[in-house]
């Protein structure tokens, strides 16, 4: 197994915890109206009137004028014209560091040219697409089953979503269970069933509007952390027909923004193991990001499933997979064989697996393997992060910075650190109230950013590259300290 891996140093959860904690007691502090206001005037109304234009006409067509969620910025998105490396550019002529990398698929950073080229020969030979097999399709599953122990066979899929929701299928299948266990706080994708307890820990079905309730009855959340909490869950479902799978994201809910004590896996692969419930490692960020190994390397857990996304078509579209044990993915095998009988799981999807993302995603996962690119990514999470600490340290805030590798986070406001607790109903609304707040001053600092020439995930998440220098990073850092000499505290 591959050892190289990009996290240099695990996390303290314990401490970090504690200072996150904190950080949602202090009262907010965030970009001054003053310099928000000067931002919004000089930056986003003077310098960038082709988006500001744009966006007000696609108003009328898209919802909200944009189609990715990742893209909405305040006061009005800015419209991307190239990619390339640790660069974006948009139509005003303006460049960015970019650090919200597509959401996170592109560890090699944008627009690689040793994957565009093998991308162009395949489109001028055959096109995106045939419904048929390709040798490609072949090369991928080969690469991902040599990169990582416990993935014997792998399928690819359009979406980490679409894996996700297979996953469940085969776990059913292979379990004859229906329950589905998930940490409070994961994202894993928008299916109905596991739109549940996203976000904050608690929230049950609260946040999943338009799926109604029933859909639910099988899916269960603990809170992230808490083994005794997810051993609960899973004796109580013994009385309930037992459990088919343990949903875990290795890094934590949210990539790791609520980060995990470093055995945590390990213990959930032994409870599992207890309770014959099928672990399934969400590795749709993690995969390839922190290692070729995954994050199951790096925690040495053998998942029965995982699911990947993003990088495992390098930014191409068409990004998501499964992989597990034969015993597992022979839920997934197409047609019928002589002998089966077994019933198979129902999955599709007419643009899944096109040859446009396994190209893609192979020769990602081959330029990923020859650079060391999750580790030299990581080195620069490492950078970005102390910097940050140092400048929130400078500027006496209550900001909390912290990484698992190329995965960087800037709490300045700690809207995902919160909690619901159903024992106490009656402060379920404060905590609605006061992470609608907060996730609106985290839109204001993230038009800070973007006027400073910085994209971020949110406002709050940062992906490095291994496209990323040395030099770029302290670049980039020196538009943080901009940023954060005009914090002020916000009064209500
Ligand atoms: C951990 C995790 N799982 C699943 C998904 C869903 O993947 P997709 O957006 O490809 O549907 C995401 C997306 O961000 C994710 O972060």
């Amino acid at each position: 197994m591959d050892t190289r891996f990009a996290i240099s140093t695990y996390p303290d959860a314990v401490e970090i915890s504690k200072k996150l904690d904190a950080l949602i007691k202090s009262p907010i502090y965030s970009i001054s109206r003053e310099a928000l206001a000067h931002y919004e005037r000089t930056y986003f109304d003077e310098s960038c009137p082709l988006s500001k234009t744009m966006i007000g006409e696609a108003k009328h067509y898209i919802p909200g004028g944009v189609q990715h969620n990742l893209a909405f910025n305040h006061p009005f998105p800015l419209v991307m014209k190239k990619a390339e490396g640790a660069y974006l550019y948009d139509i005003d002529g303006h460049r960015y560091f970019d650090f919200l990398q597509a959401g996170g698929p592109t560890v090699l950073g944008s627009n690689p040219p040793s994957v565009r080229e093998k991308v162009v020969e395949l489109l001028q030979d055959g096109g995106p697409s045939t419904g048929l097999f390709h040798e490609y399709e072949y090369k991928l599953a080969k690469k991902v089953c040599e990169s990582i122990p416990s993935v014997e066979m792998f399928r690819m899929f359009n979406s980490g979503s679409e894996a996700c929701m297979a996953a469940i299928r085969v776990a059913r299948l292979a379990t004859g269970r229906k329950n589905i266990i998930k940490m409070g706080g994961a994202y894993h994708g928008w299916s109905d069933q596991l739109a549940y307890g996203i976000r904050l820990p608690g929230t049950k079905g609260i946040q999943a509007h338009g799926v109604p309730s029933y859909l639910f009855k099988h899916t269960q959340e603990f809170f992230p952390n808490n083994l005794d909490a997810l051993e609960r869950t899973l004796r109580l479902n013994k009385l309930r027909g037992g459990t088919a799978a343990v949903f875990i994201e290795p890094v934590g809910p949210e990539s790791g923004t609520r980060p995990l004590d470093k055995n945590f896996n390990k213990e959930v692969e032994r409870l599992c193991h207890a309770y014959h419930a099928l672990l399934v490692f969400d590795e749709v960020v993690t995969g390839f990001r922190i290692g070729m190994a995954g994050a199951q390397g790096y925690f040495g857990v053998s998942p029965d499933l995982t699911v990947f996304g993003k990088v495992i078509a390098g930014g191409y579209p068409g990004a998501g997979g499964l992989g597990g044990k034969q015993d597992y993915m022979k839920y997934l095998a197409a047609g019928i064989q002589t002998g089966d009988k077994i019933h198979k799981a129902l999955v599709g999807g007419t643009m899944a697996a096109t040859p446009l993302s396994c190209v893609a995603g192979y020769y990602t996962l081959e330029e990923i393997d020859k650079s060391d690119a999750c580790k030299r990514a990581g080195l620069m999470g490492d950078r970005l992060t102390k910097g940050l600490q140092t400048l929130i340290e400078k500027h006496s805030l209550p900001f909390v910075a912290f990484n698992q590798g190329s995965i960087c986070h800037l709490e300045t406001v700690g809207t995902m650190h919160f909690s619901v607790n159903w024992k106490k109903p009656w402060t379920i609304p404060h905590v609605i109230a006061e992470t609608a707040k907060r996730k609106k001053e985290m839109e204001y600092m993230g038009a800070a950013y973007m006027a400073e020439g910085l994209v971020t995930l949110a406002g709050s998440r940062l992906y490095t590259s291994a496209a990323y220098t040395e030099e770029m990073i302290d670049e980039s850092l020196k538009a943080f300290d901009r940023v954060f000499s005009q914090i002020e505290c916000i009064k209500d």
